[in-house]
C-alpha cells in the first residue's frame, strides 16, 4: 500500500476514535512515565495470573475473555500486568491447551473453557496468550508482561528452586531464551508497554553481583530485541528492596528513556509502627529512586491485601499503601484480578482471596476497596 494511503488510513482512525489511547510507546521523563507527546501516563494495573500449571490465563473456564476484560474496563484499570513463565516458551511452546489440561486432569476447567471459551482449547499456549493480549489491546487497556516463574507453578518461596539465576529451574541462558522470544514476539503489539523481566528474586543464592551481571544483561538483551517497550527490573527480597542501587548506581541516561524499576509492598513486607515509618522504610528501600539527580519511575507492580474482609492488620496497611502512593503519585499493580485458580498447590479451583473478582469470575469481591483505588488514577 502506498504510504499516502496508509497516512490516510491513519488520519482516519484517529478522527473516529478520536485518541489514540494508548497507541504510542511509553519512555520515561526523569521520574514520570510519559507517552509519545510527552504527556504523563500512570499505570493503573491488575495482575492477571497466567503462569501457573495450565499456562493459560486465569478463569477462562468461567467466563468469556472478552467479558472478563470488559470488567476491568469498567472498573476503571488502564493495565494489566499479565504472568508467564519461562518454560511456556522454551518448552511447552508446542503443546495445546488440551493437551496440558488432559496431562493435569482438570476436566472441569476444560469442560467450562468449552463452553466460553471453545477457540482456546485447540491453541498452542503460545497462542492463548497471544489471544489474551489481543483482548486486552482491542479494548485498550495495556500490558505489562512479567516473567513471574521458571517452572509454571504458584510463586513465591525462598527454596522453590525458581528464585534466583542458578536455582534448580532459573538457569540464565534459558531465561535470556525466553525473554528474546516475548520481546521479539510481541514487539508489533503496541498495547504491550512494558516487560518486567523477573518477579521476586529471592532465597540463598541471591547476591548483588549477580543481580548486576544478569539482570543488566536480560535487560540490554530485550532492549535491542524490542527497543519500544519499558524494560522493568525487580529488586533483591521478593523484590522488597533496591538500596544497594544506592552504592552503584544504574546509570539511566544508558537506557534510552526506558528503565523504570518495580517494588512490592504487602502488610508482611515491612514490620513497622505506624504508617510514616512505613512509607519511610519502603522510601529507603526503593522510593528514593524517583528523587536525586537521575531519577527513575518506580512501578509498584504487587500490593493487596485479603478483600474478603478486612481485619485491622489488612486496614492499617491498605490505608497507609493508598496515603503512599497518592503521595509519591505511583503507577502500581494490584494483585490480583484472579477470583480463582484452575489449580493452584494441588487444590482444584483454588479461591483468590486477594482478588477483584469473586470465584464466579462475574462479581466484585470488594466494592469500597475498588472505588477507594480509583481515587489513585488521576493524574496530579
Ligand atoms: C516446536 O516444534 C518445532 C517444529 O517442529 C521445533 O523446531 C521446536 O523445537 C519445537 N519446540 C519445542 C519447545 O519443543
Ligand atoms: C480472608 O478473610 C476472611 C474473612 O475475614 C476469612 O474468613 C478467611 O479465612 C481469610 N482468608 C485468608 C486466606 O486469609
Amino acid at each position: 500500500m502506498a504510504v499516502k494511503s496508509l497516512q490516510a488510513i491513519f488520519l482516519l482512525s484517529v478522527l473516529c476514535f478520536g485518541v489514540v489511547s494508548y497507541a504510542s510507546f511509553l519512555s520515561t521523563q526523569g521520574r514520570w512515565i510519559v507517552d509519545s507527546s510527552g504527556r504523563r501516563v500512570k499505570l493503573a494495573c491488575t495482575s492477571w495470573a497466567s503462569h501457573m500449571e495450565p499456562m493459560l490465563a486465569e478463569g477462562l473456564h468461567k467466563k468469556p475473555l472478552k467479558d472478563i476484560v470488559a470488567k476491568l474496563v469498567q472498573l476503571k484499570f488502564n493495565c494489566v500486568r499479565l504472568t508467564w513463565a519461562t518454560y511456556m516458551f522454551t518448552r511447552h511452546s508446542n503443546n495445546t491447551v488440551t493437551q496440558t489440561l488432559d496431562n493435569l486432569k482438570l476436566a472441569q476447567a476444560k469442560q467450562g473453557i468449552a463452553q466460553n471459551n471453545p477457540a482456546l482449547l485447540s491453541m498452542t499456549h503460545i497462542q492463548a496468550f497471544e489471544a489474551v493480549i489481543d483482548e486486552l489491546g482491542k479494548q485498550g487497556i495495556m500490558v505489562v508482561l512479567d516473567n513471574h516463574v521458571s517452572n509454571p507453578k504458584w510463586c513465591c518461596a525462598d527454596e522453590d528452586g525458581n528464585g534466583f539465576f542458578k536455582d534448580a529451574d532459573f538457569d540464565p541462558t534459558e531465561w535470556q531464551l525466553a525473554l528474546s522470544f516475548v520481546a521479539a514476539k510481541f514487539s508489533s503489539k503496541n498495547q504491550v508497554v512494558g516487560m518486567s523481566l523477573r518477579n521476586e528474586l529471592r532465597g540463598p543464592r541471591q547476591n548483588e553481583d549477580d543481580w548486576y551481571n544478569y539482570v543488566l544483561s536480560g535487560a540490554a538483551n530485550v532492549h535491542v530485541v524490542n527497543p519500544n517497550v519499558l524494560v522493568i527490573l525487580s529488586g533483591l527480597n521478593y523484590d522488597t528492596d533496591l538500596g544497594f542501587l544506592k552504592k552503584k548506581v544504574v546509570d539511566p541516561s544508558n537506557w534510552n528513556n526506558k528503565l523504570v524499576y518495580e517494588t512490592h509492598w504487602y502488610s508482611w513486607s515491612v514490620h513497622a509502627n505506624t504508617c510514616d515509618e512505613t512509607i519511610n522504610v519502603v522510601y529507603d528501600h526503593a522510593l528514593f529512586l524517583q528523587d536525586g539527580a537521575q531519577p527513575v519511575p518506580l512501578f509498584l507492580s504487587e500490593f493487596g491485601f485479603n478483600q474478603t474482609g478486612k481485619n485491622e492488620a489488612d486496614n492499617a496497611f491498605i490505608n497507609c499503601f493508598l496515603t503512599g502512593a497518592a503521595k509519591y503519585d505511583l503507577s502500581w499493580s494490584l494483585w490480583a484480578l484472579q477470583g480463582s485458580y484452575y489449580i493452584r498447590e494441588s487444590k482444584l479451583d483454588y479461591e483468590e482471596v486477594f482478588g477483584v473478582l469473586n470465584a464466579d469470575w462475574d462479581t466484585i469481591r470488594n466494592p469500597q476497596f475498588m472505588s477507594d483505588l480509583q481515587k489513585l488514577h488521576p493524574i496530579k
